[in-house]
Order: structure tokens, then C-alpha cells, then sequence
């Protein structure tokens, strides 16, 4: 009941496909291999879309459908605009979804199955950004765009709430997340700090963002101890991993505090090094972590090298999405390996 209360959006009114409720999954040989006490992953792929970003357009597609809206806009890196389609398909509305080229194709096509219309532009997210910008000046759509719609971060909190339940009320000292534009991260930093104001939990777990070496715009900000990031250049982006490819993240200022209000840090991984991560994590614990996400796998092994993590830490890594949506990208990493290895 506690939960029905702490998201903005009614149950009743929710536009749902089943999202959410994913299984925290225990990893005792990460643990083992990282040196810390114990190690969860939190399964987003469980998603009726494949990944976290149901959770946010559930909430952003209800209020617009309570808001009278019939048609939604937004760009976005891939999944983001997979769901957003899925989701206006449910409440009968339309989607203009922009993407980057770069999007993986199953976003692209997924998309365009559920009759939402799509706009591929050539560049990175920034240029999907200024497409979608464009058009919204001469349109009247309900936006559910990264903290444009505040029901995003809002329905992200529930992440927070699901792992806190699901290790018995304890509270991990760590939790670390494949950090693009930051909208689960800062969602998951407010429905931690809200379950302390309410009395639910003493403590704030760490929150920690996982980027990408070759676009780190929050890590550089953090490093730097800078209350806001610098645009890290679409020309300096130099990573596959499409999701957290995102270089000029407006909502820094809200990231870096939640970092800096929970205890937690960032830290950056080489794509080489993040994929290697989601290939031995499908070897030992069977679980498919996305390209994008096993930058929260990655990171958190950087931490526990550098002693941020500790041996009897418990720390919670977000697998913001399924790994057969980056089938691709995973499949071709193999590739490299075996090739350098004749
Ligand atoms: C699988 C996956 N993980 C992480 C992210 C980054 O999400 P956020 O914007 O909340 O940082 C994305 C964004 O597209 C994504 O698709």
C-alpha cells in the first residue's frame, strides 16, 4: 500500500503491460571474482519491452493520457522510444519516436510495430535531440523525453523500492548503474531518500555511475569535483555502447548530487572491458546483461580494485536491460576475442 502512495501516478489510471516486479537475482561467483560480500543483480530485462525504460514511460504515458494528450513525442538513445511505442500503443495514443542512426535495429524496428512513427537522423543523440526540438516548435505533443516529463524519474523510483523489499529491507552499501542521461539513477537516489524521510530505511545506499571511457561526461565532472559536467563533444564519443552514449546530459547537477548525497561515486570502464564483463557474467551466472548495462559490471570490478567497494560490502548492479537487445553488439565482441586470440 506504502508504494501506491510514493508514485505521483494512480494505479488505477496506470497504463500498464506488466512492467516492473523483476527479480533481484544473486551472483555468488561475481562476488567471489569482484572480493566483495555479495553481489545482486537487479533483472530489468524482465520488462515487457526488454528493459527499465517501461518503468519510466508507464508513468509518462498515464499522465498523458490524465493530461488529455493523444499523440507523444521524445528522442532517445534506442530503448527509450521502444517502450514509448509500446506504451502509446496501449493507451490508443500516437508516437513520434527520433533516434540516432547508431540505435540498435530491433529498437528501430520495434518501434514501427507497435504503429509508432520513427525519425532516424543522421548523427548522435544531440542531432535525434535538435530533430525532435524542430518539430515540437510547430506541434502541440505531450513530451515524454528525459526530465522533460517529470513522471519518468518519478516511476524509476520503484527500482529502489523493489530491491530494498527484496533483500528483506536491508539496504546495499552500493548500487551502480549504467549511467546515460541519468533518469534511473536520479529516480532511484529520490525513492531511497524518501523511504528514509518516511523512516522505512536509516541509511542511503550509494549510488554510483558507471560510464563509458569514450563518453564519460559525468565521470570527468565527478573527478573533477564539479557541481555540473562539460559537453564531452559528439566528435570525441568514441563507444558502441548506445545506450550511455550520451554526451551532454542536462540533469548533471542532479546526478552528481545524488552521487555526492549517498556517498557513491562514477567511474569509467573501456568498452573492451565492459563487454568482457556481460560475456563472463552469461558464463558463470547465466544472466544476459545488456552491452550498455554491463558498464554497472565493469565499474563496480573498478571500484572493488581501487577499495571503494569492500570485502564485506553488498552491492546491487543494474541490468537495465536484456542482453538479446544487444544481441549484435555482444555476438561481435566474441568475434574480436576469438579473432585476436588465432
Ligand atoms: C539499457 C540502457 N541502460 C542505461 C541507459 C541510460 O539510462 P539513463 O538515461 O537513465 O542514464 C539506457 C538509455 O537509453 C539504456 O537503454
Amino acid at each position: 500500500m506504502a508504494l501506491r502512495r510514493a508514485v505521483a501516478v494512480p494505479r488505477e489510471a496506470a497504463v500498464s503491460i506488466g512492467e516492473g516486479a523483476t527479480p533481484l537475482v544473486e551472483c555468488p561467483a561475481l562476488a567471489d571474482a569482484m572480493g566483495v560480500g555479495e553481489v545482486y543483480i537487479k533483472d530489468e530485462g524482465h520488462n515487457p519491452t526488454g528493459t527499465f525504460k517501461d518503468r519510466g514511460q508507464t508513468g509518462a504515458v498515464t499522465a498523458a493520457a490524465q493530461h488529455g494528450a493523444d499523440t507523444i513525442a521524445l528522442n532517445t538513445a534506442g530503448n527509450a522510444g521502444q517502450a514509448a511505442a509500446a506504451y502509446a500503443a496501449r493507451a490508443d495514443m500516437d508516437a513520434h519516436v527520433w533516434l540516432a542512426e547508431r540505435a540498435g535495429y530491433t529498437q528501430k524496428a520495434m518501434v514501427e510495430v507497435h504503429g509508432g512513427e520513427l525519425h532516424v537522423v543522421e548523427g548522435e543523440i544531440t542531432d535525434a535531440g535538435a530533430g525532435y526540438a524542430e518539430r515540437m516548435e510547430q506541434e502541440d505533443w505531450y513530451s515524454t523525453k528525459t526530465f522533460v516529463t517529470p513522471y519518468r524519474h518519478e516511476t524509476k523510483k520503484t527500482m529502489l523500492y523493489e530491491t530494498v523489499e527484496q533483500l528483506d529491507w536491508e539496504v546495499p552499501d552500493a548500487v551502480v548503474y549504467p549511467t546515460g542521461g541519468g533518469v534511473g539513477l536520479v529516480g532511484m537516489h529520490k525513492g531511497a531518500t524518501e523511504f528514509r524521510d518516511l523512516g522505512l530505511i536509516d541509511d542511503l545506499p550509494g549510488m554510483y555511475a558507471a560510464q563509458a571511457a569514450g563518453c564519460a561526461p559525468v565521470v570527468r565532472a565527478w573527478d573533477e569535483g564539479k557541481s555540473a559536467h562539460e559537453a564531452w563533444g559528439d566528435e570525441n564519443i568514441s563507444t558502441v555502447l548506445n545506450g550511455i552514449a550520451v554526451p551532454d546530459p542536462g540533469a548533471s547537477p542532479m546526478i552528481l548530487d545524488a552521487l555526492e548525497e549517498s556517498g557513491g561515486g562514477a567511474v569509467a570502464a573501456s568498452d573492451e572491458a565492459i563487454l568482457d564483463a556481460a560475456v563472463e557474467i552469461a558464463r558463470t551466472e547465466g544472466v544476459e546483461m545488456g552491452a550498455t548495462c554491463a558498464a554497472a559490471a565493469a565499474g563496480a570490478f573498478d571500484l572493488a580494485e581501487s577499495g571503494e567497494l569492500g570485502g564485506e560490502d553488498t552491492v546491487v548492479l543494474l541490468n537495465t536491460g536484456a542482453g538479446n537487445k544487444d544481441v549484435d553488439t555482444l555476438r561481435s565482441h566474441l568475434g574480436e576475442r576469438e579473432f585476436e586470440a588465432e
